[in-house]
């Protein structure tokens, strides 16, 4: 979704605002713009990649100690040079980069085309700066209070930054729905705003996270906090806790393949100081704040887009095995329209690395308005779900780059099971022995997953023979099932193959008719007790003719006739095996979009945080 950087400072603004453009790419977008302020006002816009703009301003003016630099995730007009941010005002003299959507901008454009308004764009965005300079000019106000004017007649989510001409050392941001942080830099007066951290954490670790319906105005080097209405707000400034070289790729080609290298260590962080396998001890401080709580709830919502979605699924055997608790999982999107049943002993867990995704959010408010109590599983650190939350726990798995969600699945799971296992003590619905061992399995997950990442090379020559198929179809069963759907996600986001994910035993009602020579069918056929259905579903398959690709446990060569490729992964408990099983799906996906060429880290139209509707 849309990036926002701005500086304001002693260096020059453009550098550093091109990097920040750069090291939020990981977004998506499909057109980058900036504007500089020195004396005059100029705007540099171009579709394409950061790369492309850069170029563009060869020879150019590019002086100034103020700017912001936008990259644009397209939603109101196609991605194309005009409908680029910045967008100006009819005078020219404000300059506005926005991430969210005006949704009333239609009626607002009305009344400007009215007032003799014309636009150069077909954006929402456009609309709000023209009605700012007409609020300046008809109702005589300061840029400031026109800008709280403009925004308190729009409906919809908005981070925004805006500059004006005739107000040099002047920069005014606002925030509702869409996330935007201030950076407080080391020289006096000096700050950054991003849409998230990234372009920040190299200058500044002290930021502050704007909140929704807050203004913040930077005026002769000092930063006032105010709301919509007027009222100084005492900010918090939060210390930042991630570090430059996790930004960076470290040698890899892509950051995807990084951050599936990366879990060992990042499913090791989640479950750091949480677990001990000598006592059995699961230590959540959600837990424990909420332990009267958590005994009286009947019942557990868990909701997510996507990827996080998905493991609320896996999420959703666990709690049920383990916990004995009846789960529901819904997708954000659905739920908050639904118009849901929400009881007050109803427990939801809102699940998501962003923190920002609009669905997720808007979801989480309904269930609070509605009186539940609502926990979040998120990744990121300070951002609006956690803040949102009544409890909840960080999965720790670092910052994640790369569009195509992975380490941040497997830490979500193993933060899922954690709380599922801890449920599982309090509700006494598993003996301590057997929590123990569960807890002593859990912290030998990162080595297997480490031998499991041992299959790269197999998994790369799998990758070469069935590159260029048109269809993918994954089955799974019971904990599995999900990491079907989640393997088949991986797929189609990155290198663009239709695939599909099944429960096993419903291909007979479908995708069966789908199967001849031409189809790869990916089977997580791990040892459980749904092992000999799967190896019927398997039969069925093959007689079929479609080609099999069988992930086992390892020391399994009961299908080495029958599948056409056999991939042994590391034997742990069933609950625990969606964690191991989706790291060669997930290398699967890697190497059949490098060898397609695709942009791995940046798949088309996709956003990495979803952060309008
Ligand atoms: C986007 C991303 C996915 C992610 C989903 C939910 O579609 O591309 O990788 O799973 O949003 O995002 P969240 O940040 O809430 O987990």
């Amino acid at each position: 979704m849309c990036g926002i950087v701005g500086y304001i400072g002693n260096k020059q603004a453009c550098e550093i605002i091109l990097k920040g453009l750069k090291r939020l790419e990981y977004r998506g977008y499909d057109s980058a713009g900036v504007a500089l302020l020195n004396g005059d006002l100029r705007v540099y816009k171009k579709q394409g990649k950061v790369l492309d703009l850069e170029e563009s301003l060869n020879g150019k003016n590019i002086e100034g100690t103020i700017g912001m630099g936008h990259t644009r995730w397209a939603t109101h007009g196609e991605p194309n040079d005009k409908n680029a941010h910045p967008h100006q005002s009819p005078t020219g003299d404000l300059s506005v980069i926005h991430n969210g959507i005006i949704e009333n901008y239609a009626t607002l454009k009305e009344g400007l085309l009215q007032r003799g308004h014309t636009f150069k764009s077909d954006t929402d965005t456009e609309v709000l700066i023209h009605l700012i300079e007409d609020i300046m000019k008809n109702a005589n106000l300061s840029l400031q209070d026109a800008v709280r004017a403009a925004l308190s007649q729009v409906v919809g989510a908005y981070a925004i930054v805006i500059l004006s001409k005739n107000h040099p050392e002047h920069l005014i941001a606002a925030r509702k729905g869409s996330p935007l942080v201030v950076g407080i830099g080391t020289d006096r007066g000096e700050f950054f705003l991003a849409s998230d951290a990234t372009p920040i954490v190299e200058y500044t670790n002290q930021v502050i996270y704007i909140k929704d319906g807050e203004i913040a105005i930077i005026e002769n080097k000092e930063l006032t906090i105010k709301t919509i209405d007027n009222v100084i707000q005492t900010p918090y400034i939060q210390e930042l806790e991630m570090n430059l070289e996790q930004l960076e790729k470290g040698g890899y080609p892509h950051f995807m393949l990084k951050e599936i290298y990366e879990q060992p260590k990042s499913i090791f962080d989640s479950f750091r100081g949480r677990i001990d396998g000598r006592t059995g001890n699961i230590n959540m401080r959600s837990v424990r704040d909420y332990q009267e709580k958590l005994s009286k709830v009947n019942r557990l919502i868990l909701i997510g887009c996507g990827t996080s979605w998905h493991a609320g699924l896996v999420a959703e055997y666990l709690f049920e095995d383990l916990a004995r608790v009846p789960v529901e999982v819904e997708y954000a999107s659905e739920f908050r329209y639904r118009n849901p049943v929400i009881y007050p002993d109803d427990l939801i867990i809102s699940i998501s690395q962003s923190g920002e995704t609009a669905d997720t959010l808007a979801a989480m408010e309904l269930a609070k308005q509605k009186g539940a109590t609502v926990f979040g599983v998120c990744n990121v650190v300070g951002s609006s779900i956690p803040r949102l939350s009544h409890g909840g726990a960080y999965t720790h798995a670092g910052p994640e780059i790369g569009v195509a969600s992975t380490k941040a699945f497997t830490a979500q799971v193993t933060v899922l099971t954690l709380y599922a296992l801890a449920m599982a003590k309090q509700r006494e619905t598993l003996s301590s022995s057997r929590i123990k061992q569960l807890v002593k399995e859990m912290e030998a997950i990162p080595k297997k997953v480490e031998q499991a990442l041992k299959l790269n090379d197999k998994i790369y020559k799998i990758a070469e023979l069935y590159k260029d198929a048109k269809n993918f179809l994954y089955l799974g069963r019971g904990y599995n099932f999900p990491v079907a759907l989640e393997g088949a996600l991986k797929l189609k986001e990155i290198s663009y193959i239709h695939a599909e994910g099944y429960p096993a035993a419903e291909m007979k009602h479908g995708p069966i008719a789908l199967i001849d020579e031409e189809m790869p069918v990916v089977v997580i056929a791990t040892n459980n007790e749904h092992y000999e259905k799967l190896v019927s579903n398997i039969q069925e398959v093959k007689a079929r003719k479609g080609k099999v690709i069988a992930i086992v446990t390892e020391g399994n060569t009961g299908l080495n006739e029958l599948a056409d490729h056999v991939i042994e992964v590391p034997e742990t408990e069933n609950c625990l095996s969606p964690i191991i099983n989706t790291i060669p799906l997930q290398l699967l996906s890697y190497h059949i979009a490098v060898m397609r060429e695709c942009n791995v880290d940046q798949p088309r139209n996709l956003a990495k945080s979803v952060t309008v509707e």
